[in-house]
């Protein structure tokens, strides 16, 4: 059986101590989970975070890390630097990451190497944006996603991938994908991972819905036999309601 879970990603959001006063509260609620439960965090909160969190069943993710290894890359933060706060996951290919950040399928890749290579797990996140659906061609785009920056892996790397479905669309716009739209989308996500990997990888694979999931929301979306979770952005930052998510998975 494959892993359901529920992932926040804050993203820029919290001061240190706004971030370690969140994360305190989940700590104290979140004792025996049914799902795995991932917070992801800005660069900075990482080791705080992580260090208040051990023991505890929430594991912590970035939402980024370079596609170098290691030198004279100013501001950037590696995959062992990540690795070595206690985190456990990374977010990548995050839709802000490829728009403002222009970061492709070459960097996208790199990326999820160098987070395999320091045993950190990619979640890594695909989706199309509104005219690309509109055009009916998400199928198309999320493939390309796919094929352009993580179907390069071997069978065993890609024990360790997590993926986000995350409609642009739907990202902050409180527009989210309708259960349908979600379950189909997921299939097809899993039917490419089977192509790819075989049957069992993919029915082993772990895929989140992103986009406007929250705690009301949440419990239809997850129904569905595909959507094993979700990564949520605004509804993460708020305790009450990220643990409301959790309670729905
Ligand atoms: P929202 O939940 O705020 O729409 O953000 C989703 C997201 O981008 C998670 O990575």
């Amino acid at each position: 059986m494959r892993t359901k879970m529920v992932a926040g990603n804050w993203k820029m959001n919290k001061t240190l101590q706004e971030g370690v006063a969140l994360a305190t509260e989940l700590k104290e609620a979140v004792k025996n989970p049914s799902c795995a439960v991932v917070i992801g965090t800005p660069f900075i909160h990482l080791a705080s975070v992580a260090e208040l969190l051990k023991g505890s069943p929430i594991k912590v993710a970035a939402e980024n890390c370079a596609d170098k290894e290691k030198g004279a890359y100013t501001g950037e933060v590696s995959a062992a630097m990540v690795k070595s706060t206690g985190a456990e996951y990374v977010i990548l290919g995050h839709s802000e990451r490829r728009a403002y950040y222009h970061e492709d399928y070459a960097i996208l890749r790199e990326k999820v190497l160098l987070a395999l290579e320091n045993g950190l797990k990619p979640i890594f996140c695909i989706g199309e944006v509104k005219e690309e659906r509109e055009a009916g061609k998400q199928n198309e785009v999320v493939k390309a996603q796919l094929e352009g920056s993580v179907f390069n892996l071997s069978a065993e790397e890609w024990k360790n991938i997590t993926l986000a479905y995350e409609p642009v669309w739907a990202i902050g716009t409180g527009l989210t994908a309708t259960p349908e739209q979600a379950q189909e989308m997921h299939a097809y996500l899993r039917s490419l991972v089977a192509e790819k990997y075989g049957k069992e990888a993919a029915d082993n694979t772990t895929i989140l819905y992103g986009g406007s999931c929250n705690e009301k929301n949440a419990a239809e979306l997850f129904a569905n036999p595909d959507v094993d979770g979700g990564l949520i952005g605004g509804a993460a930052l708020v305790a009450e309601k990220f643990l409301a998510i959790i309670a729905a998975r």
